[in-house]
């Protein structure tokens, strides 16, 4: 099954809009960690109630060595990830978003979840150009994540940076 909407509404700008007004506004404004994680805890349940045909959304976020595990929605998922491994850790080496319209064809894609047969991935990169995580996002369904998906993602990961302490 083919699924790439080229928007929600038809109206491509509008969607971008309206998207990213919702999503900045669970972006908290106190700088501590605990609102972060309320942050993030938020946006991850916001991307997963607003693209259809997802089994798991969420954030891996980077230790200065490694991704590790951050909010997500979904089922239980890989705590630890290095960089270069997986679609996650090639996305945050090479600071570069990564389409897999199916997850078997990936070499040394990580299956958290038998369910997931594609995915996107999005870095997040801190002002100063250093890896500060990523957005990673899995559909049951083939082929599920097209440019539209990239283009929201990516500017969501722009508001997530200029939210940082
Ligand atoms: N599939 C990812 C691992 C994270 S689970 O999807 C949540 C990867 O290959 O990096």
């Amino acid at each position: 099954m083919i699924f790439s909407p080229l928007s929600a509404t038809g109206n491509y700008d509008k969607d971008v809009t309206s998207f990213l007004e919702v999503a900045s506004s669970y972006i908290e404004k106190e700088r501590d960690v605990f609102h972060f994680m309320a942050t993030l805890s938020n946006l991850s349940a916001f991307i997963y109630s607003y693209f259809p045909d997802l089994n798991w959304a969420g954030f891996y976020l980077f230790d200065g060595e490694k991704l590790v595990l951050g909010s997500f929605q979904g089922e239980p998922a890989c705590i630890e990830i290095k960089l270069g491994r997986g679609v996650c850790g090639t996305a945050a080496e090479k600071k570069e978003s990564i389409i897999v319209s199916d997850v078997s064809h990936f070499p040394g894609h990580i299956a958290c979840s038998s369910k997931s047969r594609s995915e996107i991935v999005v870095p997040i990169i801190k002002d100063g150009g250093s890896l500060f995580g990523v957005i990673d996002i899995d559909s049951p369904l083939l082929n599920r994540f097209s440019e539209y998906e990239r283009h929201l993602l990516e500017d969501l990961a722009i508001l997530i940076s200029k939210s940082l302490i």
